[in-house]
Formats: structure tokens, sequence, C-alpha cells
């Protein structure tokens, strides 16, 4: 039976898994009057980092401020360059360019996706201050190799682990394996708060650097001076930044984590069908999964054939009620970034940014809506 004769479905590309309980959960805060960056916070924060297996998490408004943060924390600044990949999205060049240092992009693997790290020593300069290696799509990039080479040439690492809470690089949760991870909360995300960022770290200076810089560099924090029994008057030494996240997001987020791993296994399950089922198409390349690696699958990403016209299947897809997206973007190719750097060779970036595409993935699909999803790809793809 062809799928145009059955039941048209509209299946987004992701839900975010909230349910009663997050709705509640902001309720004591409201309640409260503190809502904004108080014991919620704090609680989350310990919550994260306990997840992960790291000393500190240090809260922020997003992925790409907690970035920022993680870059002034190390006095990242003009006249320095980071590596980052450009298959990424653009977010993580962006924060490396709020601080004022040079972009400088590396390629990827052609099968992680994630950033060569061959790539990554070759763009090596004396002025190479850090490398941001990205866990694109929610798998663990080659950190291992990534730290071993920092460590040789004397650099940071931030990892860019937005879409990546819950991934594992051997066996070691992410976020427990750089000097600097950041997550990202945005409701595309394995869990939410709206919008929201965390720092993890095992360094308790760069902790306490980084929770300064969060809330203006304020000597005293609203916390300590709302708990003293005398006026403290706070000073301000350097410039810091407003990235503080609410009590009211920290609620839903103790909610949120609490859910992660049943969350990653309904995400594994149905990546795994997908990747069964799909995986007989010849047009279509599965995602790749290291052993080193547990994946989140915060997207569930198909590498096309060269010769398959990537936005007339997105049409038809759509066309059937099935939300697609672009794999990744090329960061190097937009106009913010020719216009500063000019051009750039990244052959596989180049190549992969044309080829991939998104699909639906998220713990509240029905099996019935994979069903529809996997029966059009493959009728879209017998016919392209
Ligand atoms: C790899 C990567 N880095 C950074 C970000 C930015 O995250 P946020 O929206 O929390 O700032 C994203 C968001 O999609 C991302 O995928």
């Amino acid at each position: 039976m062809a799928v145009e004769t059955k039941k048209k479905m509209t299946v987004p590309i992701t839900k975010p898994a909230l349910g009663e309980e997050e709705a509640r959960a902001p309720f004591d805060s409201i309640k409260a009057g503190w809502v904004t960056q108080g014991p919620r916070v704090a609680d989350f924060e310990k919550a994260v980092a306990a997840y992960v297996g790291a000393k500190h998490g240090i809260a922020t408004t997003s992925c790409t401020t907690g970035l920022h943060l993680a870059l002034a924390s190390i006095e990242v600044g003009p006249g320095d360059e980071v590596i980052v990949p450009s298959f990424t999205f653009i977010a993580s060049a962006n924060a490396i360019l709020y601080t004022g240092a040079t972009v400088v992009f590396a390629d990827i693997d052609p099968r992680t996706f994630n950033v060569d790290p061959a790539d990554v020593e070759r763009k090596i300069t004396r002025r190479t201050k850090a490398i941001m290696p990205v866990d694109q799509i929610g798998l663990a990039c080659d950190i291992g190799a990534i730290n071993e080479i920092a460590k040789r040439h004397g650099l940071d690492v931030v990892e860019d682990a937005a879409p990546a809470i819950g991934a594992e690089y051997k066996g070691r949760k992410v976020g427990a394996n750089a000097h600097q991870t950041v997550f990202s909360f945005h409701p595309r995300k394995v869990i939410t708060t709206g919008e929201g960022g965390m720092i993890t770290t095992d360094d308790t200076a760069l902790a306490d650097r980084a929770r300064k810089l969060r809330a203006h560099a304020m000597s005293v924090s609203d916390l300590e001076r709302h708990r003293a029994d005398h006026p403290v008057l706070e000073e301000y030494h350097e410039l810091g930044f407003n990235y503080r996240m609410t009590d009211i997001q920290a609620s839903i987020g103790l909610v949120q984590i609490r859910r992660l791993d049943e969350l990653l296994r309904i995400r594994i399950a149905k990546a795994a069908r997908y990747s069964t089922e799909l995986g007989a198409i010849k047009k279509l390349r599965t995602p790749y999964t290291p052993p080193y690696a547990k994946h989140t699958y915060q997207s569930y990403c198909v590498d096309l054939d060269p010769s398959v016209d990537r936005e007339a299947l997105m049409t038809s897809l759509l066309r059937r009620g099935i939300a697609t997206r672009r794999g990744v973007m090329a960061s190097h190719l937009e106009k913010v970034y020719l216009d500063r750097i000019g051009t750039v060779s990244l052959p596989v970036t180049e190549e992969k940014a044309r080829t991939t595409m998104l699909i639906p993935l998220f713990a509240a699909m029905t099996d019935e809506e994979q069903t529809y999803v996997i029966d059009a790809l493959r009728e879209e793809l017998a016919a392209a």
C-alpha cells in the first residue's frame, strides 16, 4: 500500500519531553519570590556536576554564553587563536569571536562528523590558545586525542557538548573529560530548561572565576548580600557579564535531569530501529558510532548520496507532513566568517554540509509515526 493512500500524519522534527512535573516545578520558586539565580540554580549545578562526574557546574543562560564564559575565564582574547570545527552550529565559532580572538576552522572526520584531530594539529600556530572540539549531534568527539594534542602544545580545551548531556567517551560521561565542557538546555536538546547552559569542570579556581564573571564580576554575590546581617557594598574590578540562569529554569532542569537516563534509553532504542530499517536504503547512510562512544541522538542524522537532491527530498517529506532539517552547517561558508577570515578549504565539512539531513526523533514519537517516516523515506529515495 503506497504511503499516499495511508492517513497523512504530521511528524515534527522534535518535541521537548516536558510533563506535569516540569510544569509544577517552578511553583515554589515563584511563591517564594526568589525567581532569579538562587538556591534552585545551585541545586541544579550540583545535580548536573554529579551526573557527569565533575566537581563543579556553572549554570548559564545558554550554551553560547557558557562557551563565551569558559573562554573568558581562561583569558582568551584579541591576538589569540582558537581552533574549532566549522561543521557545527554557528554559536560555537561565535563564542570565540565574542572574546576578540581569531576563529581557526578545522575539518571533520568523514565517519563521525566530529573534528579530525590530525587537522587540529595542522592548524596550531604560535598564537593558538585553545581547542574547542564539538560533540556533534550528541556523539562524543575523540577527546582523548584532542587532550593529548593540547597537552603536547600547552593549549587549553573547551569542549562544546551542547547536544551531548548523557553521552559517553570510553565509559566516562561527557563533562568529565576536558578542562571545561559546556552543555545546552535549549528545547532541541535531550533535556531542556527553555534556554540554558552549564559549564562543568574539576578546576575549582576556574569555577570560582566563571561564577564571578557570570554575574558582572561582582565582588560579592546577590545571595551573599541577601544573607549578610550588615550592608555589603560590592565592587567591580573587571568587565563581567550577566549570564545567570534563573531559579525558574533550574527548577525545571532538576526534574529533567532525573529523567535523563530514561529519555536517553528511549531515544537510543528509536535510533537503533531507524538504523536497522533505514540501513538497507542504498542512497542513505545511517550514523556511525565508534566503539568508544555512547550517543545521545539529540537528532538522527542521515547522510544522503550526493546524487540526491536534498532540498527536493525535504520538500516531498514536508508535503507528507514530515519535518526535516539540513544536517549541520558549514560555519566557514557563512558571510559573517567569509568577511572575517576569507576562503578556507574544508572539503569533508563542505560535502557533509550538503548531504546530511536530520529526521524526526523525540522520546514521545510513536511507533506509527516512526513507521510513517521510514516508509516515506524508503519511497521517496526509491524514486530519487
Ligand atoms: C554544537 C552546538 N553548540 C552550541 C549551541 C548553542 O546552544 P544554545 O542555544 O544553548 O546557545 C548549539 C545549539 O544548537 C549547538 O548545537
